[in-house]
């Protein structure tokens, strides 16, 4: 069978995706060029907000729809929605032949099989009591980065969140089925992994992980630290990033991995969502704005020049237009390098979808816009302050909107845009001297190939 994927959502579910694919090609089946192309299309969903699972079920709409010209196309969605609206789906597209959880992706290959049997309308929904098994493939990816989850569902209620309630309760994958996984990516050229789970930092405290790891002494003695350690043995990895955090992660003992594992990456993602202390209790945030500064202050010590980047949600219920300035001025003293602001959307079954759901939609759309606003003014004062620095470069691929020119990310996760050398490929480390910025870009000049030693010194550059 040939197979198509559309993957809506978080970074997460580009894993799963991806993981999908290994597993359906390891049966046999074979990636489709395009929709026309698919006897099996997956649409994998997300649930955050209301808006992407419209856009999901529009999307799973229009597939079962067009199963009138091909009957013997198989539709089948899987991720957040899936699980979270079960086997409603089926009513609410008809057509739809099979609905998977955000655990049981593995099961994929055989619930194909049941499929051509004759099985209808197949469901496999997580049980979050049962062990998780977590497809630990890949494509062999002809990428220099990839996704590794670490830690699946979330043991924290933010009042807003749907994540608990679809993705399960807190489950730490074993450190040694994680090495394995990236060892495999690394022989098949990846050199930047970026290690996944809701809250990364809590790898280790949901169920024990070391079983069979032989690990040196390590200095660390949290196992979110200790797993960095770990990792950064593996010969081969050149850079190692995690998200998504939360302030009560920044332990000293992460500061100092940061500062100490060459290979970490200066950049940390940790979503405030409020700078209003008054609607962060009411998100059931568990940190104060000051204790959220106190967290990247603690981090920025160790690594001077730390990226930090955030997600904001505008609109929560009773945030009234004083708490939208406080986090309009948190923002600037943060010094946030790029924020992900959402207009708050209630979703069902979540503590804040018992409040008046009561800023109205305009004034969600205005205050989104002007924090973009503020935050296209600080990135781009920021990126102005890299104009004439050389930095190290992880090369991508060419740009998407210049074949000619390539592009690539720096140490601190901003993409960097700059015209080649003769010769270059993915994966390569270069360094580039940049000469123009725009608030979500840098642009310059490849200037040389780098090597391990200069790699490990542009760590604490700024960029
Ligand atoms: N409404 C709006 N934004 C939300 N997010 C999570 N839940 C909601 C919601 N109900 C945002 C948060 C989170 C990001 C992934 O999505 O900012 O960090
Ligand atoms: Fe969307 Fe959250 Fe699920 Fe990711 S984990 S796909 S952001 S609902």
């Amino acid at each position: 069978m040939r197979y198509l994927l559309h993957t809506y959502g978080c970074q997460m579910n580009v894993r799963d995706s991806e993981a999908v694919a290994a597993c359906l090609e390891q049966a046999g089946h074979l990636p489709a060029i395009n929709e026309a192309d698919a006897d099996l299309i997956i649409v994998n969903t997300c649930s955050v907000r209301g808006k992407a699972e419209e856009k999901a079920l529009g999307k799973l709409g229009l597939l079962c729809a067009g199963k009138r010209e091909t009957p013997l196309r198989r539709v089948g969605v899987m991720g957040c929605m899936a699980q979270r609206r079960g086997d409603s789906l089926f009513k609410k597209v008809p057509g739809l032949d099979f609905v998977v959880g955000t655990r049981r992706q593995a099961e994929i290959p055989g619930l194909i099989a049941r499929l051509d049997s004759g099985e209808r309308d197949i469901v496999l929904l997580d049980d979050s009591s049962a062990h998780p098994e977590v497809p630990s493939g890949h494509l062999a990816p002809q990428v220099a980065s990839a996704f590794v989850s670490i830690l699946l569902g979330c043991n924290r209620r933010c009042a807003y969140c749907v994540v608990p309630d679809v993705r399960g309760p807190e489950y730490s994958r074993p450190a040694q089925d994680i090495l394995v996984e990236i060892q495999t990516l690394v022989a098949s050229g990846v050199r930047e992994i970026t290690l996944l789970g809701q809250s990364v930092m809590n790898y280790g405290r949901s169920n024990p992980v070391w079983a069979g790891v032989q690990e040196a002494s390590s200095p660390y003695r949290e196992d979110f630290p200790r797993l960095l350690a770990a990792i950064s043995t593996i010969p081969g990895l050149r850079r190692l990033r995690f998200t998504s955090g939360h302030p009560s992660g920044c332990t000293e003992e992460l500061a100092a991995a940061m500062r100490d594992l060459p290979m970490v990456c200066p950049h940390i993602h940790l979503p405030v969502q409020s700078g209003s202390d008054r609607i962060l209790a009411l998100m059931r945030r568990g940190y104060t704005a000051n204790q959220y500064l106190e967290a990247i202050a603690c981090l920025r010590t160790a690594v001077p020049h730390l990226a930090v980047t955030t997600d904001v949600i505008v609109g929560f219920p009773t945030e009234t237009d004083e708490d939208f300035e406080l986090t309009r001025s948190f923002m600037d003293k943060a010094i946030f390098d790029n924020a992900f602001i959402f207009k708050y959307s209630p979703r069902p079954n979540t503590p804040a979808a018992a409040m008046r759901d009561d800023v109205p939609a305009s004034e969600k759309q205005r205050r989104n816009q002007a924090l973009l606003v503020d935050q296209d003014v600080r990135s781009q004062r920021l990126n102005d302050a890299c104009i004439g620095q050389t930095i190290a470069v992880l090369v991508e691929g060419r740009s998407l909107r210049n074949a000619r020119r390539w592009a690539g990310r720096s140490l601190s996760n901003k993409i960097v845009v700059f015209d080649p050398h003769p010769g270059l490929a993915v994966g390569d480390e270069i360094k580039v001297r940049i000469t123009q910025t725009a608030p979500q870009t840098l642009y310059g000049e490849q200037t040389d190939a780098l090597d391990q030693s200069v790699s490990q010194e542009t760590h604490t550059e700024k960029v």
